[in-house]
């Protein structure tokens, strides 16, 4: 469990912002994958991302194709719903935030310098993602000279934070709200 009944609130929002950095920090870390949940009109459209980053301000980066279903949606509607599983720890966090396609900036520029060449392939297909092809390998074919063109940085401000904490003895359940730059906590019934 990452928490218990007997943890402050002040405990838990201590332990949920540290395994939201090791997602990041650590490739093995449960938090590392996160379903990113964004509105197509008013269908919600929900995928796997790699959570790249998380600052001192809460602050979380996703890596895209510029091209991408989601790039398009985040910019006509920002809101969007990250949703991460703890499997052993049986804890779930959901984050309700605001997107921001971070481009052209020294910010885009020093993550794109910071993945390795292999991952920097991932942009570079000719082909736009959901480009409909006749066989798979039509797919794969990519430009030679490595671009950042097609790189895309997501940063995500949290705007609410909600954990889920499986237990036989009885469910936790805690909200943080965001109000004017600070985190209230609340405990509700799961
Ligand atoms: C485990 C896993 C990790 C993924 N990580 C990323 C990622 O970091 N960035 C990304 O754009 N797509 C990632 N994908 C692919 C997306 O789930 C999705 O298929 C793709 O981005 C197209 O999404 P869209 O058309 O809804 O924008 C990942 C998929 C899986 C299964």
């Amino acid at each position: 469990m990452l928490f218990t009944a007997s943890s402050s609130q002040k405990e838990v929002w201590s332990i949920i912002k540290n395994h939201l950095h090791l997602g990041a920090s650590d490739p093995k870390h449960p938090f590392h994958f996160v379903n990113l949940c964004t509105l197509d009109g008013d269908q919600p459209d929900s995928r796997y991302v790699v959570l790249r980053e998380v600052n001192a301000a809460l602050q979380l980066f996703i890596y895209t194709d510029s091209r991408s279903e989601k790039i398009a949606q985040i910019n006509k509607n920002p809101n969007v719903s990250l949703l991460f599983y703890h499997a052993e720890e049986r804890c779930q966090v959901k984050i309700n935030g605001k997107a921001n396609i971070v481009s052209n900036t020294e910010i885009h520029k020093e993550h794109w310098k910071s993945i390795q060449k292999d991952a920097q392939k991932g942009y570079q297909s000719i082909l736009a993602p959901k480009t409909t092809v006749s066989r798979p390998e039509e797919g794969w074919e990519q430009k030679s000279d490595f671009q950042s063109k097609n790189f895309s940085v997501i940063s995500i401000l949290p705007d609410q934070i909600e954990c889920l904490q499986l237990d036989r003895r009885g469910h936790l359940r805690i909200a943080f709200d965001k109000v004017k730059n600070n985190w209230i906590p609340a405990w509700l019934v799961p």
